[in-house]
């Protein structure tokens, strides 16, 4: 359990996060020397590392630093005014745990649940490469959307070097999220229907859902909190459900819609579908893609760690299929959390 914690210090480090890795490194000491993290920790010690069991604890101590219920802690967490880059929070954080064992303890059984608000640039870029290709109105589906916020990205703004792209005034900002070969600029996109499917759907409008949204973003990560708030704010504008459903099972009940096309998005979800699923979603897309008509489109437009030909390594690729045919492309290369998205030269249809 101890070299899980570390590990997840580490990654949280990696991607932008010393406060946790701070804190995490500290739990680790902690358990080791039996103190109120061994506590609050016990049972779990075989826990294997997938369960993320570091980011059920750290999650469930935000939620408390959010609710005003660990002042103490507050004054070091960014996303409630905290001081930035104070990473000599560990006193306040051990008496948290001292204080809120059993509340902690059942946090531990929630499993995290993120909604990456920055993937949504890898998503509005692949849109803007789809209607250029065809000039349709969109059907924007999503499997494993988690609380739907990137079913709206077309009403987050993006700024490039030719200017905005997407509502100036839009209350998410996903900055320059754009490099490399900028996607076609000059199309209108046109949502008429946003759906999503996800085995843990979380309702962005209520106030637990926003807790819960908020809490596993990592506290001193205060432009991926400003995006989620925004997107938030979005939600409440901008309608899209969320079926309480599997991939496949969602993909089985969607049919194509004349004069539109229908965009199949996910991101970062394809790793907790189980081979069966997987396979049932490919062929499942292949079926429908069977049924495109000149009056009809259906696309994919995925997200996720992907090896390249001759690559040992995963990288995040946005790829998009197209039907006829269900041929892919790669279209650009994105950070973990969605930014920046290097857009790469899309080849020709
Ligand atoms: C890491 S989150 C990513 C959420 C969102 N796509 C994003 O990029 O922010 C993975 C999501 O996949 C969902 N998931 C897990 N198993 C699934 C399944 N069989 N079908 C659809 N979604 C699934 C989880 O509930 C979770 O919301």
């Amino acid at each position: 359990m101890v070299r899980w914690i570390r590990d997840q210090a580490e990654g949280c480090g990696e991607l932008g996060s010393p406060l946790y890795r701070e804190l995490l490194h500290r739990v680790a000491d902690d358990v080791l020397a039996d103190g109120p993290a061994a506590v609050v920790l016990s049972g779990h010690e075989n826990d294997p590392g997938p369960s993320a069991l570091a980011l059920r604890l750290m999650g469930g101590v935000h939620r408390l630093v959010l609710t005003g219920r660990a002042p103490g802690l507050a004054a070091y967490y960014p996303s409630v005014g905290g001081e930035p880059g104070d990473t000599s929070a560990w006193p306040a954080f051990r008496s948290v745990l001292e204080e809120h064992v059993d509340e902690l303890r059942s946090a531990l059984l929630t499993p995290p649940q993120t909604n990456e608000v920055g993937r949504g640039a890898a998503l509005i870029g692949g849109l803007h490469h789809v209607v250029a290709r065809r000039p349709r109105p969109l059907r924007l589906l999503e499997i494993g959307a988690s609380a739907g916020l990137n079913l709206r990205a077309d009403r987050f703004r993006l700024d490039t070097a030719d200017g905005p792209v997407g509502p100036p005034d839009s209350p998410v900002s996903l900055g320059s999220a754009w490099r490399g070969v900028i996607p076609p600029r000059d199309v209108r996109l046109e949502v008429v229907e946003r759906l999503g499917c996800d085995p843990d759907p979380v309702d962005p409008t209520s106030a637990t859902g926003r807790l819960r949204l908020t809490s596993y973003v990592w506290p001193d990560q205060t432009e991926r909190l400003a995006r989620l708030r925004g997107a938030i704010a979005v939600a409440e504008q901008v309608p899209a459900e969320v079926r309480s459903s599997s991939a496949l099972d969602f993909l089985r009940s969607v049919r194509l819609e004349p004069g539109t096309t229908t965009v199949v998005w996910h991101s970062t979800m394809w790793q907790y579908l189980s081979a069966d699923e997987r396979a049932g979603v490919t062929a499942r897309l292949a079926e429908l893609g069977e049924d495109v008509t000149p009056d009809t489109g259906l696309v994919e437009l995925a997200l996720e760690p992907t090896r390249r030909a001759r690559d040992s390594r995963h990288r995040l690729l946005a790829v998009l299929r197209s039907w006829p045919g269900g041929g892919a492309q790669i279209l650009a290369e994105a950070a973990p959390h969605g930014i920046p998205t290097v857009w790469e030269a899309a080849p020709a249809e």
